[in-house]
């Protein structure tokens, strides 16, 4: 590891320290085991507290605030990995041979260039839009240069189309298996999840790579048309989280911006059953697509309620504007019984671990930016005041987006394109899990409890009121 990144290694560390001495206290949770189908389980509204299906892939803790990827802890994930091993981890089940990871991390970059898809997207006005629409857009044309799957049989466009000797090649004939993730429903195609070293036993995980690399690559893109820029190429020298970083804000990141990047991308990678993981799981479940089911995942992740929260998090940091204000302004969220952005959480009823590792890097980063040193001091007396207040009382505390917007914006991220980072990372989880579940598949059905009315009479239009 670079040596000048020791000091973020040494962050995260002494963030591991803390939540394991603030948590010891707490009773060891209740060991996990495979389920006994019907399982019997108390299921409150929207599903709470019902199992859908078995995972290996990761597991949260909520009252001892742990977060574990395939067995790894996140502190030692952020501490001694990177984001291309843990989204390998995530989707393979264990760490790559180095062997292993070289050929993935080709592939990675490989995918990376996203031409057709780009050339595609820039026919849309793109600036206008909501960024996770344009995200969700871009990787629906993504599935366009993947795959055969919409075009009649033996259709042919030749190699290359529409390129003169001034420009990339734009449009090339796609190059996926003809029916690329219907790879995952194809019955002759024997499901497997381990690898060989040369990943050739991996079936139905091609467009899982596509898709992880090429979500950063339409992020990026929307970024700068934003801006009024060209969308820049991939370098393939750097780093998922430094390419990431390059191709947004056009500068090679330092190594301490891009290993806080990928320490960022590792710790949104994968969060249990969330709303978005579960729309993703919902949609694949049908058999329907890789792509559109982390579509689906991405516009269940713009939400306020979910991913969206970092953004709202900087708006209300901004309208606040002082630490003078917080009391005030508080006082009169809470007594409207308004929600304040970045606190609480489903799951957690204590302090998040991702929350632990991201106030540090905030605070770090800040050091050298004023601007975020102001927003810092009223997100630290925001978290007294709220901890007081409902710390003990309801278990709130700060979540992933509370710190994750100052972070992002001190690494040069503009922060309508905060919700659309965290997309970037969690496509590695939501990619996971849609793989995990197809080889045991149940299309997902619940039930709503009907309390309308029965043997209503049906009156003709002039006599109903
Ligand atoms: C994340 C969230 C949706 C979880 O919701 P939940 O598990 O359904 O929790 P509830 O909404 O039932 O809240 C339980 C209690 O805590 C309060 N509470 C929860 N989050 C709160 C917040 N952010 N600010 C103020 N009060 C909050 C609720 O008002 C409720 O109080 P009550 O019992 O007096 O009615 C919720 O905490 C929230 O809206 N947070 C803000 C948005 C956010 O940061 N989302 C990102 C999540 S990673």
């Amino acid at each position: 590891m670079h040596e000048n990144t020791q000091e973020i290694t040494d962050i995260i560390l002494m963030a591991a320290k803390n939540a394991q001495m603030e948590t010891s206290g707490e009773p060891e949770p209740e060991m996990t085991q495979p389920i006994q189908w019907p399982v019997q389980c108390t299921i409150g509204p929207g599903l709470e507290g019902g199992i859908a299906c078995e995972t290996k892939i990761g597991y949260v803790n909520g009252s001892k605030g742990w977060l574990i990827y395939r067995g790894y802890n996140i502190f030692d994930l952020c501490a001694k990995s990177s984001y291309e091993e843990v989204s390998y981890l995530l989707l393979h089940g264990s760490l790559p041979t180095s062997r292993a990871f070289k050929i993935f991390q080709k592939k990675l970059v490989d995918y990376r260039y996203l031409n057709k898809t780009l050339r595609l997207l820039m026919g849309f006005p793109v600036e206008d839009m909501n960024t996770m629409g344009a995200l969700r857009m871009g990787v629906s044309m993504m599935r366009q240069e993947f795959t055969f799957r919409d075009q009649k049989e033996g259709h042919d466009f030749g190699e290359v189309i529409g390129s003169d000797e001034d420009s990339i090649p734009m449009e090339l004939k796609p190059w996926g298996d003809k029916h690329a993730i219907y790879e995952f429903n194809n019955p002759d195609v024997p499901h497997k999840s381990t690898l060989d070293e040369n990943l050739e036993e991996a079936f139905g995980v091609e467009a899982c790579y596509h898709l992880i690399s090429g979500v950063s690559t339409i992020a990026a893109a929307v970024t700068r048309v934003r801006q009024g820029r060209v969308p820049i190429e991939p370098d393939p020298g750097l780093s998922h989280a430094g390419n990431l970083l390059y191709m947004m804000t056009g500068k090679k990141p330092t190594p301490i911006e891009e290993r806080i990047m990928d320490v960022a991308l590792i710790l949104h990678a994968d969060h249990g059953m969330n709303a978005s993981t579960f729309a993703a799981m919902v949609v694949a479940s049908t058999q329907s697509d890789i792509y559109f089911s982390v579509g689906s995942g991405i516009a269940a992740l713009n939400g306020p309620l979910h991913g969206g929260a970092n953004e709202q998090v900087m708006l209300m940091l901004e309208e606040i504007g002082r630490p003078e204000n917080v009391k005030k302004w508080l006082e009169r969220t809470l007594n409207k019984k308004g929600k304040v952005p970045g606190f609480g959480h489903r799951v957690y009823k204590a302090y998040d671990p991702r929350a632990r590792v991201l106030g540090p890097l905030a605070k770090f980063l800040a050091k050298k930016n004023s601007k975020a040193r102001n927003v810092l001091s009223i997100a630290k007396e925001l978290e007294k005041q709220m901890t007081e207040r409902l710390g003990s009382q309801k278990k709130i505390f700060p979540n992933v987006d509370f710190y994750s917007g100052i972070v992002y914006s001190c690494l040069g991220v503009p922060s309508a394109m905060f919700t659309p980072v965290f997309a970037v990372s969690r496509v590695a989880g939501w990619t996971a899990r849609v793989h995990e579940y197809l080889h045991n598949n149940r299309i997902f059905r619940p039930r709503a409890m009907y309390t309308g009315e029965f043997n209503k009479e049906l009156l003709p239009i002039n006599k109903r009121r």
